[in-house]
């Protein structure tokens, strides 16, 4: 199990949650009642942007799809040096699209303001 914790959506829902390697963000979120925004839930409206940080000691292996980094690039909260870097070193960028992301370890999740 990983460590999720929401910080900033909800007074009252923000905390430490627990969640199996490999469930879709969006849904920890959605089962806990945290507000997070989300429209089409495919990867495509950008609605579901959060701030993403990994707080284990060492960042565990993540592969980001190019669509999400593609997303992440045209939404211009990621450079797409940033994105080719991520996909080289197959670490998460600091903003995701909470439909597109997998539980892969300890994070803590914030919203994202642009
Ligand atoms: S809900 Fe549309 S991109 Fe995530």
């Amino acid at each position: 199990m990983a460590k999720i914790i929401f910080i900033g959506f909800d007074r009252e829902k923000d905390g430490l949650y627990h969640a199996s390697i490999g469930t879709p963000l969006l849904r920890v979120a959605k089962e806990n009642g945290i507000p997070v925004n989300f429209e089409c839930q495919d990867g495509e409206c950008g609605s579901c942007l959060v701030k993403y940080e990994n707080i284990e000691d060492k960042e565990p292996t993540n592969y980001i799809d190019d669509k999400e980094l593609d997303k992440l690039v045209e939404l211009g909260v990621l450079k797409r040096k940033d994105a080719d870097q991520c996909q080289q070193f197959t670490v998460s960028p600091p903003v995701r699209l909470a439909c597109q992301t997998l539980v892969k370890g300890d994070v803590i999740i914030k919203p994202f303001y642009n």
